[in-house]
């Protein structure tokens, strides 16, 4: 099935006893026993939940995995994976990662244990220099937040079969929509679905999609034990929200190709990160591996006031944080989602005070530039 009918009806979902088209929100925390020794299926909401269990299907079905965990936000689901490693274990990862992802590294798994190195993952060799005798899996974000990198995944799942390591991927930024890091030889995909699974601003989840029955009974293992489950009114938002995933990728893209084109032409502005431009580095990658280019860019302006003034003037888009959702978003990574990064690796990176970085949501273009116009003035 075509991947914007599988968002409709994907997860080979059994139809609902009453006929509801509306997957039902099972508003409990536990189930009745038939009989001693006898389950419906779902013995406590801990561990599995109706509701969720839908959504799980679903978020499987689209990255085609083996199973997937829906968590109550995308950290629990970085959390859940986590917990796979032990004390002594070591991580490579991306070098341009989203903020709050180096910050769990280095304080929470740091503090059991686990060290990192952060490598650019697109230089296989600078990668393979890396690989040491307790090296455990290559955490990789593509595009990365905010710079816009792209990692070849198909390149570092071999270099990690080659090795024995695992090969995790956030996917949230072109969400399963535009890419399935697992058919490119990941063996777990993480994502946000706060972002553009629900997309609608309005509900926090994450996930962990994984690609063996062996991964899948590590992962339910941990997401039993330890409670990183999403509620049932939120899977629901989640599962209404992906219907909806196809239409709102297509259009968020569409505005922002042409914004990014725009913003290319102002005379305040020295460059811009956006995926689709024609002479991205990463363009070719992208188009081997994905379906699309998303809707995130980031743009340096002349100046730091430069960048404050824009954040003051937005009346359309709006200065927050957080990304695909339907409405158009701006942030400032140097002091938001990067700032607990520390200001050599920031600036190193192009993380800088004139950076600001768009979630473009599915208004008319024409009014998120006519905004953006007057906000850069
Ligand atoms: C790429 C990426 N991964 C993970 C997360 C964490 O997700 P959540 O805020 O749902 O915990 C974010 C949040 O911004 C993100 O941008």
């Amino acid at each position: 099935m075509d991947i914007r009918s599988r968002v409709v009806h994907g997860g080979d979902q059994p139809r609902d006893a009453m006929g509801a088209v509306s997957v039902p929100i099972y508003a409990t925390a536990t189930f009745a026993h038939p009989g001693v020794g006898e389950s419906t299926g779902f013995d406590y909401s801990r561990i599995e939940n109706p509701t969720r269990t839908h959504l799980e299907r679903l978020l499987a079905d689209l990255e085609q995995g083996v199973d997937a965990v829906a968590c109550s936000t995308g950290m629990a689901a970085l959390a859940c994976v986590g917990e796979l490693f032990a004390p002594g274990d070591h991580i490579i990862h991306s070098d341009d990662l989203y903020g709050g992802s180096i910050r769990y590294f280095r304080t929470v798994m740091a503090k059991n244990g686990v060290t990192f190195d952060a490598v650019d993952t697109n230089d296989i060799e600078a990668l393979r220099a890396k690989i040491g005798p307790t090296t455990k899996a290559i955490f990789v974000e593509t595009p990365t937040n905010p710079m816009m990198l792209v990692t070849d995944i198909a390149a570092v799942a071999e270099l990690a079969r080659e090795a024995g390591l695992l090969l995790i991927v956030d996917n949230t930024f072109l969400s399963p929509y535009f890419q399935n890091p697992i058919r490119l030889g990941a063996n777990i995909v993480v994502h946000s679905g706060t972002k553009y699974l629900g997309g609608h601003n309005d509900s926090l989840a994450g996930y962990v999609v994984v690609d063996s029955q062996e991964l899948a009974e590590r992962i339910r293992a941990i997401f039993g034990s330890v409670g990183y489950a999403l509620g049932p009114f939120d899977a629901w938002l989640q599962i209404r929200g992906i219907k909806t995933l196809a239409l709102r990728m297509e259009a968020s893209q569409s505005n922002a190709i042409t914004i990014a084109g725009w913003l290319r032409g102002h005379p305040k502005v020295r460059a811009v990160h956006y995926v689709g431009l024609a002479d991205h580095p990463g363009i070719e990658v992208t188009r081997r591996q994905s379906r699309g280019f998303g809707s995130m860019l980031s743009f340096e302006v002349d100046e730091e006031a430069t960048a404050i003034a824009v954040l003051n003037r937005v009346r359309l888009l709006q200065y927050a944080e957080s990304l695909g959702g339907v409405e158009s978003l701006i942030t400032y990574p140097y002091t938001q989602t990067h700032a607990d990064v520390p200001d050599a690796e920031r600036r190193a990176r192009g993380i800088n005070e004139r950076l600001l970085r768009v979630s473009v949501g599915v208004e008319a273009a024409s009014d998120l530039i006519a905004d953006l116009a007057q906000a850069l003035t």
